[in-house]
């Protein structure tokens, strides 16, 4: 599998987006400079990374080999920083931790309806001073809602060329899928993987066994087939090609409709809850 064929999504702004990424959450500053450079060897050209991760720094020292234009950054707005002001200022500092001049793509993080008057709007509008001056060549979101996205229709001139969100196959997320499918906004799924917790499951491991790959390969496949971005996030090189290897097999229609058919609802969820998440880093 070389680089080029990974394939491109083309996002509702014409920027071409790489399917499947590098995520680099909970991967600790120390660790993410040699994780990183793992996973560009491997051939991995999307890293997903966040002010709240820590680590912008480290994989901004860690793509620094490489031509800008031939890797794909996200980052997103720490959520103390959802204030216009501060947000500007946030930014500021991702590029420069980042070492760039600009993102390929900048997300608010978290909606936070609890906080700051539920005022995601105005921050969105910032967003789109950061679009159109050009140091993020895309803008999105994160863990919205429908109701937070119509908000944004209704009240902004853009719309979100993504909305990252958790989905797996214990937690399909369809509803929030459907309105981005039926409005130009492309999901990524956050915790492809449930983090490893659906990796036991007894028809992903059936499934496994028949097409003759892993758990975690036939989970991501069921992830690209149905269109989502991904990035999972691995420290262990054998993983990262792992789950690099996802574009020499399909999975058969029945075997989507019993992935999918995992779903818990919200039963199945593993982070927050967007309607209610209030965290501010201190
Ligand atoms: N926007 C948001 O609010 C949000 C929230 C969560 C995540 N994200 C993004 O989504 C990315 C991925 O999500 P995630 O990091 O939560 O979870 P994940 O990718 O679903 O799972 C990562 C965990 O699974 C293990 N793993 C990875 N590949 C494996 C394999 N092939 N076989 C067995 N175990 C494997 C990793 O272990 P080792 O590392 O020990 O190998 C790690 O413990 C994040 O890094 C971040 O970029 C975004």
């Amino acid at each position: 599998m070389t680089v080029s064929q990974i394939p491109g999504i083309t996002l509702n702004d014409g920027s071409t987006i790489p399917q499947l990424g590098f995520g680099v959450f909970q991967i600790e500053p120390q660790d993410t400079v040699e994780a990183v450079r793992e996973a560009l060897r491997i051939g991995y050209r999307h890293i997903d990374t966040a002010e709240m991760y820590g680590n912008e720094k480290e994989v901004g020292e860690a793509i620094r080999d490489l031509d800008r234009d031939d890797i794909f950054v996200t980052s997103k707005l720490n959520n103390k920083f959802h204030e216009p002001a501060d947000a500007r200022k946030a930014f500021d500092d991702t590029l420069s931790d980042l070492g760039t001049d600009y993102v390929d793509l900048f997300l608010i993080h978290w909606p936070l309806p609890t906080l700051y008057d539920g005022d995601y709007v105005s921050t969105w509008k910032v967003l789109e001073e950061f679009k159109s001056d050009g140091r993020a060549r895309s803008v999105g979101v994160s863990n919205f809602q429908t109701e937070h996205l119509e908000r944004l229709a209704a009240e902004t001139e853009t719309v979100p060329s993504v909305n990252q969100i958790e989905v797996h196959p214990y937690f399909a997320n369809d509803a929030v899928r459907a309105y981005g499918r039926e409005h130009g906004i492309v999901t990524e799924a956050w915790s492809p993987i449930a983090q490893g917790g659906v990796l036991e499951d007894s028809t992903i491991t059936r499934i496994a066994d028949k097409v003759g790959k892993t758990p975690a390969q036939v989970v991501l496949r069921w992830h690209v087939q149905r269109g989502d971005i991904v990035f999972p996030k691995s420290v262990t090189p054998s993983r990262m090609q792992e789950n690099f290897e996802l574009f020499d097999f399909e999975l058969e229609s029945a075997d989507m409709d019993d992935i999918t058919a995992l779903d818990q609802g919200e039963d199945g969820r593993t982070g927050p809850n967007p309607d209610t998440f209030d965290k501010v880093p201190s």
